[in-house]
């Protein structure tokens, strides 16, 4: 057994000082973004439901006031790639493809607008994003007055099709870019990515110039991807957890719940670890058939005020204890949330005394325990030497919160 949360998180240094200052992103922002659900679908004569035009994110952004998701708090409707004609306008601007956006991106953020919701928008800063659209190099000002006047609320800048070493100079520039605009756009880079197969990404410099970060490969709909999500991250927790805070956070890219890869068990897997990551919550999913408990668990109210937390601290893996691994993430007034995953694959439940979670000592001599999922129950108030025990299913989890009460 490796315990080391208790002595860790007093001594762990939070660099969350130096955010970009722009005044954004204060909690990880949520919404939904399209790449991972619906890709680059662009034939919308074979396939006029699913293709990325804006019909889709008109329904997405229906939907999205309808049935509760707004509500939730889920704000941005965002687009990824392949949403642009292959040439710029006469003028060197980016046009959105004109039959799959005959009203142009401005009529669908001022549509976006109209429903109380905010709009993303996606470019590369090389010269053509992943899919082989335009990208922004040569014309990030340029681009970035584009999106503002468009009254875009987001930009996602993809690092494909750029030499590593003229990354951090790019992500800057448009990081300015954008500034100058005098507009407020959340800036969603992926550069931390695309560096780390060369060399460990300058973290200070990632978090004064982005709002959030990708770190680590793209998220697909599968178990394999989420765990190895987890993974990746809990290995790397020293060199990236401190960064996240209050205006720039880690993103370990969308939520794929609602799906068709992972089971439910699964899916709340994604869902606290996400929490405690203090992950941007964008789901890539198909909102308008989605099953009950899909959305339910994606609009729990404690699950997203996990991951809402004001204060800001990214979660942490503190423990492994044979098959079970823990996660801790410390919230506002005390209160700490905790994550048992259950990684053993085969099986039923397996059972895991509550004194064996490393953060339990915490809570001092007396602690008032909420089970969060896989459902909502009171654990009540336990001492330090409780014999309560959680059950947890094959790769599921259940996510605790631990009030203190003083003695
Ligand atoms: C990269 C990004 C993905 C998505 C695709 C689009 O792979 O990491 O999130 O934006 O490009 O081409």
């Amino acid at each position: 057994m490796r315990c080391t949360g208790l002595l860790l998180f007093p001594l762990l240094i939070s660099h969350a000082v130096k955010a970009l200052d722009n005044g954004l992103a204060l909690t990880p922002i949520m919404g939904w973004l399209h790449w991972a659900r619906f890709m680059c679908n662009v034939d919308c004569v074979a396939d006029p439901d699913n293709c990325i035009s804006e019909r889709l994110f008109m329904q997405m952004a229906d939907v999205m006031v309808k049935e509760g998701w707004r509500d939730a708090g889920y704000e941005y409707v965002c687009l990824d790639d392949c949403w642009p004609s292959r040439r710029r306008d006469a003028s060197g601007g980016l046009q959105a493809d004109p039959a799959r956006f005959p009203g142009g991106i401005k009529r669908l953020a001022d549509y976006v607008h109209s429903k109380g919701l905010k709009l993303g928008i996606y470019s590369d800063v090389g010269a053509e994003t992943c899919a082989g659209y335009p990208g922004s190099l040569d014309h990030y000002e340029k681009d970035a007055q584009t999106f503002a006047d468009w009254g875009v609320d987001l930009l996602k800048f993809d690092g494909c099709n750029m030499k590593w070493t003229r990354l951090a100079e790019g992500y800057r520039n448009m990081s300015r870019a954008l500034n100058a605009t005098g507009s407020r756009m959340v800036y969603s880079c992926e550069w931390p990515l695309y560096e780390w197969d060369f060399h460990k990404p300058n973290y200070t410099a990632v978090r004064e110039t982005c709002n959030q970060w990708r770190n680590y490969a793209d998220v697909y709909d599968s178990w394999s991807s989420v765990k190895s999500i987890a993974e990746w991250t809990a290995l790397h927790q020293d060199a990236v957890a401190p960064w996240a805070g209050p205006g720039g956070w880690n993103d370990p890219d969308m939520l794929v719940i609602g799906n068709y890869g992972l089971s439910h068990d699964q899916q709340e897997s994604q869902m606290a670890l996400w929490a405690l990551m203090a992950a941007p919550l964008l789901m890539s999913n198909d909102l308008r058939s989605l099953c009950p408990r899909a959305k339910a668990l994606l609009q729990n109210r404690r699950v997203i005020a996990i991951n809402q937390d004001p204060l800001g601290r990214q979660g942490y893996r503190t423990a492994t204890l044979g098959s079970f691994e823990v996660w801790e993430r410390p919230l506002s007034n005390r209160v700490l949330a905790v994550a048992v995953r259950n990684k053993q694959e085969i099986g039923g439940p397996q059972k895991l005394p509550i004194v064996k979670v490393p953060g339990w000592r915490t809570c001092g001599s007396l602690c008032n325990v909420t089970q969060i999922l896989p459902q909502y129950k009171e654990l009540g108030v336990q001492r330090q030497r409780t014999d309560l025990a959680v059950a947890v299913n094959p790769s599921g989890v259940v996510l605790l919160t631990f009030h203190p009460i003083l003695d």
